[in-house]
């Protein structure tokens, strides 16, 4: 698979010739959104991708989760502009792409299209209900789409998490460079509780490496913050991971929420991230009650293994149970719910607002401090 992984930042002349002529280029400031894709895109992640589908791609990812070409492809990747300004640009031509003044890119503008929100919504999300936060932000974007070839000249600025950055071709690179072949990737927009660091453990057994790949795009506002999930995972990783056999590093990119066609994503992008397993637990990227439990696990018969080129590993529900002494999943438990210890998201924010420890058989302690201090302050985690 990987003779197909492309990347689109561009270097040297051509680099410096696309700034000289993009004074002359209508020119398009884009949000967020659009700035962290086109970042994913160039560093080869978003790859065999090399722009934002054109109408006959994202007509083939909306409809069949693949490009025109037929490789799969779940979630469309696309500029969404507005009226406005979609009538200043002109298909055929390049367009300067900006973050506020700062040049970040160039488009090369092949059309433009506009599409049918509310089908995409029900095809990618599987429900056309916009309190979903998902089908929230693609409602909120202008109605053209403007489709095309990329080149990033620079990198978006104030890049967060700098430490834990690493592009594609430097992972790649690096699980060269430990000898690792079987690397699995985990993906997650949460704290590390101990069913995450189980499930981790048990594919890590069957794998060389780990890669811990937290999720540090957008996310709705009552998911927990980047930086309180990143300090999570350091607060474990000296304590609880083997630091030969495990990397962590973060992934750039928005949550999507769409539950089972977002796992499909997950997968292909970890895989350009040089990974050859991904776990996909309960109710993967779901949110809601939108998606059954185990969707985003049959999700996977739809595609043809081989051409996926990443091998998801699933894993049912895991919980610390009491009568096992430890931790199981509904797969290897023959005992009571009653014996098992799981808590429900408020009930945990509840504990921690009140400065209160989770047990321990949820949470690591270490993680329940971090947890303590961004919901209290610091001082009382100290105590
Ligand atoms: S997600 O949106 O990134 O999927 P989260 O960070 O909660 O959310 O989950 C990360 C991964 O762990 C996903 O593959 C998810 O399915 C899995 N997962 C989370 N909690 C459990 C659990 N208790 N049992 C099994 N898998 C889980």
């Amino acid at each position: 698979m990987g003779e197909h992984w492309l990347t689109r930042e561009v270097t040297g002349h051509e680099r410096d010739r696309l700034i000289d002529a993009s004074s002359e280029m209508s020119r398009i400031e884009v949000s967020a959104r659009a700035i962290s894709d086109l970042e994913m895109i160039a560093i080869g992640a978003f790859s065999p991708l090399d722009g934002f589908l054109s109408y006959s791609n994202y007509q083939s990812v909306v409809r069949n989760m693949c490009l025109a070409s037929g490789v799969a492809w779940t979630i469309p990747i696309t500029l969404a502009v507005s009226d406005e300004e979609a009538k200043r640009v002109r298909a055929g031509t390049d367009v300067a792409l900006y973050e506020g003044d700062h040049l970040l890119g160039v488009l090369h503008l092949a059309e433009k299209f506009t599409c049918d929100k509310k089908r995409e919504a029900e095809l990618v999300y599987r429900t056309t209900d916009e309190a979903h936060a998902g089908v929230r932000v693609l409602y909120a974007q202008g109605d053209w789409r403007l489709g095309g070839r990329i080149s990033l000249v620079n990198r978006p600025r104030n890049p967060t998490f700098t430490q834990y950055r690493k592009d594609p071709a430097q992972t790649r690179a690096l699980f060269q460079e430990r000898g690792w072949s079987r690397i699995v990737a985990f993906q997650t927009r949460n704290p590390v509780h101990r069913a995450h660091e189980y499930i981790q453990k048990c594919a890590l057994e069957i794998a060389d490496g780990l890669l811990l790949h937290p999720l540090v795009g957008e996310t709705k506002s009552d998911d927990v913050p980047a930086d309180v999930r990143m300090r999570s995972y350091e607060a474990m990783l000296n304590h609880y991971y083997p630091s030969t056999r495990t990397v962590l590093s973060v992934l750039p990119t928005a949550m999507r929420y769409a539950g089972p066609r977002e796992a499909v994503f997950h997968a292909l992008i970890r895989k350009n991230y040089g990974c050859s397993h991904f776990i996909v637990g309960r109710d993967h990227a779901g949110v809601g009650n939108y998606y059954g439990t185990y969707d985003a696990h049959h999700i996977f018969d739809e595609f043809d293994p081989q051409e996926l080129g990443i091998t998801p590993l699933f894993f049912d529900h895991t919980f610390f149970c009491r009568a096992c002494a430890g931790m199981a999943s509904t797969k290897t438990c023959p005992h009571e719910s009653s014996e098992h210890v799981t808590l429900s998201g408020t009930r945990v924010r509840e504990m921690l607002g009140a400065g209160e420890l989770p047990p321990v058989e949820f949470s690591r302690p270490e993680v329940a401090r971090v947890l303590i201090e961004a919901y209290r302050g610091p001082e009382v985690a100290m105590t």
